[in-house]
């Protein structure tokens, strides 16, 4: 049975590492949308336009061309990119370029082909309320900002990423604040979203819940 899992919520709310996860044990393909709005961030900042400046972003929309591969690669235009757009560059920029319009329109058309043919477990902020508004499961997770800046904190030390905890509880009341006041598909739960709040949760007690929701989706389903 094929079926659609929309996973949102806040930045560094841990929703990729609990997507993957998932994902990998039930066989169901991961799209990182966040990633895409980096990757075209990336692009931005490679040549040299103001991320700010929403009519020269836009017009760069043709010549951008990003791809999800196997393994977590990122690419664009062909080049692997999965390391730099976890930068603190990107990630200061990436809000800027997810608030707009004609760039989520280019990018949504393309989460929306990825998840047409294989059973999809997308992330993102959107996911449940535009992109996939009928996907089987819909699930807001959050926790604390403390808690979510902890955890990015000590998984950019690990993969040498260089911030201070300061800057990363800078950089995620950000985000969470321009993407959830951005005109159009704004960050906020579907009216029929499953809220989870990891706070105080570890990863595989997080995992063992998300999978328990799919699982009573299903059985309804039948
Ligand atoms: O999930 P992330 O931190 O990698 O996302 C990066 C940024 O992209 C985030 O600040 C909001 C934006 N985003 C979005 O607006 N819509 C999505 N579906 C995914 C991410």
């Amino acid at each position: 049975m094929k079926i659609a899992i929309a996973i949102d919520g806040p930045a560094a709310a841990g929703k990729s590492t609990i997507a993957k996860k998932v994902a990998l044990m039930r066989g169901f393909t991961y799209i990182d949308t966040g990633a895409m709005y980096r990757a075209f961030t990336w692009y931005c900042l490679q040549k040299g336009v103001d991320c700010q400046d929403e009519k020269a972003c836009c017009a760069l929309i043709p010549e951008v061309n990003i791809e999800l591969k196997p393994g977590y690669v990122v690419l664009c235009n062909g080049v692997d990119v999965s390391k730099p757009i976890r930068g603190t560059d990107v990630s200061g920029n990436v809000s800027y370029i997810a608030s707009y319009k004609d760039i989520r329109l280019a990018l949504v058309e393309l989460q929306r082909k990825m998840a047409e043919k294989d059973s999809v477990i997308m992330d993102g902020r959107d996911i449940g309320t535009y992109v996939l508004p009928n996907a089987e499961v819909k699930i807001f997770q959050v926790a604390s900002v403390e808690k979510r800046a902890e955890r990015r904190y000590l998984e950019n030390q690990e993969k040498g990423i260089a911030c201070t905890y300061e800057d990363i509880v800078a950089d995620v009341e950000k985000r969470d604040y321009i993407d959830s006041h951005r005109a159009f598909a704004p960050l906020k739960p579907a009216p029929d979203a499953i809220h989870l709040d990891t706070s105080n949760l570890s990863i595989d007690e997080v995992v063992a819940e998300v999978n328990k929701i799919i699982d009573q989706k299903l059985v309804e389903k039948k």
